[in-house]
């Protein structure tokens, strides 16, 4: 049934395998993920070889899943999208390989999605998909946050002829927002991914207990061109970017660490909570209930006040992005958009500003394959098709 503008979408760029279907961009028919937390959390982080062969495992049954919720068959779709970077080689290669053994075989074009793209794409296919839908999804420009495990990157999103054309705003010179709670709850002693851990531990302590400062990013150390060493993707060199939109996380996660070391926040429970998590006391996951009984109030509060300057400074940059900008849409999006602070604070400064801010669902914010199906749309309209060279690459930048 060509021209029925389905898409099946596969995303395997990091730890979960997912497969979604979904018509012209806009109605989600399926999507599965299938995370692979419960391999990766007694490392306390990604092992890239656990997780191409989890990846493996996954693909093919997922895959099937996704057609069979939305009731369709190979036959039905117009085309196959899949990730092809940033993300690991390994986990990226297994979702391109099976994805152009699916186009090969059953002749349909194959569209390549730039993972970054996609989570851009989640805000706009939840837009899209509104009853009242298609308003302002496709046609104003927009200011994108993209933060995630491996990403804090500022878009302008602007819309031309049907397609979309991105430029990099900002960005982190060293961690991703996500990596700063994931390595601030490692070394509290909680479980991975640690910021739907921190997000509810956070609800029970003072956010004003511990004043953690961002300090001014000074340019002048990279105003040679050079982009910093990062581990997120090749973008425009920082002398280009305006200090005021650039990020840093590395130092909140040692401030936390002095402040812990400086007041003995008592080791036994540290380690108590990391049995909880490594599942030597408990060999079902540890409930909320479970964590919090073993922090102590100063521990909550030190969660609490991290968690507060984290999503404080991301407020306070995307909002002065917008403005310099003359933008009046903003877009949060990627995993730490799931973040409850970060959406209440988020929602009322832009009511505040008189600008709008919208987020994916809570399940879209993380990685998915819906969003990544959205983002090929336009691309499968412009006819713009991966050859059959495709490959993985794991620095893919998006936009200038
Ligand atoms: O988008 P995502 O699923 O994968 C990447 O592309 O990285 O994001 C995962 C990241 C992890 O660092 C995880 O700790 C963080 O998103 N995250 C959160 C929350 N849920 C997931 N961070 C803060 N609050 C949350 N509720
Ligand atoms: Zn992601």
């Amino acid at each position: 049934m060509p021209g029925s503008g389905l898409i099946l979408a596969i995303e395997s760029s990091c730890d979960e395998t997912a497969a979604a279907v979904v018509e012209r961009g806009a109605r989600t028919l399926s999507s599965v993920v299938a995370s692979q937390i419960a391999t990766h959390a007694r490392y306390g982080g990604v092992v890239p070889e656990l997780a191409s062969r989890e990846h493996l495992r996954a693909v093919v049954p997922v895959v099937r899943a996704a057609l069979a919720e939305a009731g369709v068959s190979l036959g039905d779709l117009d085309a196959i999208a899949v990730t092809s970077g940033p993300g690991l080689a390994g986990a990226l290669l297994v979702g391109i390989t099976y994805a152009k053994a699916l186009a090969f075989a059953s002749g349909l074009p194959l569209i390549a999605v730039n993972h970054l793209e996609g989570h851009i794409h989640a805000v706009l296919l939840n837009e899209r998909s509104m009853p009242d839908g298609n308003i302002s999804a496709d046609t104003e420009p927009a200011l994108a946050l993209v933060v995630s495990g491996g990403h804090t990157h500022l878009y302008l999103a602007t819309p031309a002829d049907g397609s979309w054309h991105y430029s990099l705003i900002g960005r982190t010179l060293d961690d991703a927002a996500g990596e700063a709670f994931d390595k601030v709850a490692k070394l509290l002693g909680l479980g991975y991914p640690g910021g739907p851990w921190i997000d509810n531990l956070a609800l029970h302590g003072n956010p004003k207990a511990v004043p953690f400062a961002f300090s001014r990013i000074k340019t002048k150390l990279h105003l040679a061109g050079r982009a910093p060493r990062t581990k997120a993707a090749k973008t425009a060199p920082i002398a280009d970017l305006d200090p005021n939109f650039l990020f840093s996380f590395s130092g909140i996660k040692t401030a936390v660490l002095r402040y812990v070391e400086l007041h003995n926040l008592r080791p036994e429970a540290e380690s108590r909570r990391e049995a909880l998590f490594t599942g030597i006391d408990a060999p079902a996951r540890p409930t909320i209930e479970n964590a919090l009984a073993q922090c102590e109030p100063q521990t909550l509060d030190l969660i609490a006040s991290f968690q507060h300057a984290v999503v404080g400074d991301l407020l306070k940059k995307t909002f002065a992005a917008a403005e310099s900008l003359g933008v009046r849409r903003i877009l949060v999006t990627g995993g730490v958009a799931a973040n409850r602070e970060l959406r209440t604070r988020f929602t009322a400064e832009s009511a505040r500003r008189n600008v709008s801010v919208s987020f994916p669902t809570l399940a879209l914010s993380t990685d998915n394959a819906a969003m990544i199906a959205a983002a090929a749309w336009p691309r499968f309209v412009a006819k713009e098709f991966a050859s059959s060279e495709l490959s993985a690459d794991p620095s893919l930048a998006l936009g200038r």
